[in-house]
């Protein structure tokens, strides 16, 4: 089984999760693209749609989903989202494909957030991905250099603008040991807009594609 036949699989376990009436927050993604390909099975069950991306909304309208804001559905029921990183305790790292921001927004309005990985994903420390953060681009210097003072290395993504008009830096090299501190310490630093540690918040049911089928664990 290769990556994408899992991803495939836990997006398809996702589908369980959606009961009638709910209103669904849809994350980004080569994971989450493969789940909206399959929400047309479940289209009688879902009341209202909000996505995480510019890239989520273009494929769920081709699909002909409406897409509704955030402020017009206030909290809400179930967020599904893949993640770069999981460790055991469903804490993540997120926003390799830079859209970390609303993710992370809508994963804090939802009564219940879903990951959906494959099993390479699962990880016993955080941090061997470059962890992504959204920077002011006027900020991006002083928030690098306060990065190499915990030494941590930013590399900026370079060309790559995201859907909120910012700039991301992927930082190497950190050793993510306590993730709710080191999410507080980096969202202490001006110019940061959001880190892509989702530890204070983190998910609620992580489903692992892997070559024996999806595994869950949940907090
Ligand atoms: C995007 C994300 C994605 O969830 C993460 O990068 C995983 O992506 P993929 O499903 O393509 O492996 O955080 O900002």
């Amino acid at each position: 089984m290769d990556a994408s036949d899992k991803k495939r699989s836990a997006a398809k376990a996702a589908l369980e999760f959606i009961e009638p009436g709910m209103t669904l927050g849809v994350g980004t993604g080569s994971t989450v693209n493969l789940l909206i390909e399959m929400l047309p099975a479940v289209r009688d069950k879902i009341d209202r749609i909000v996505s995480s991306s510019k890239a989520s909304t273009v494929l769920l309208k081709e699909l002909g989903f409406t897409v509704s804001t955030l402020n017009e559905v206030g909290d809400y029921d179930i967020y599904i989202d893949g993640a770069d990183e999981s460790n055991k305790r469903l804490e993540l790292v997120k926003g390799g494909g830079g859209a970390l921001t609303r993710e992370k927004v809508l994963a804090a309005a939802a009564r219940r957030f879903i990951c959906i990985v494959d099993d390479t994903k699962l990880v016993g420390m955080l941090g061997k991905f470059p962890l992504p953060i959204e920077v002011l681009p006027m900020a991006q210097e002083l928030v690098s250099r306060r990065l190499l003072k915990m030494r941590g290395q930013p590399i900026w993504r370079e060309g790559f603008i995201t859907d909120n008009g910012n700039h991301i830096l992927d930082v190497h090299d950190l050793q993510i040991s306590n993730p709710i501190e080191m999410e507080s310490r980096i969202n202490r630093i001006p110019g940061v807009l959001t880190v892509g540690l989702f530890a204070d918040r983190p998910a609620d049911v992580l489903l692992i594609g892997g070559d024996a089928g999806v595994r869950e664990m949940r907090n």
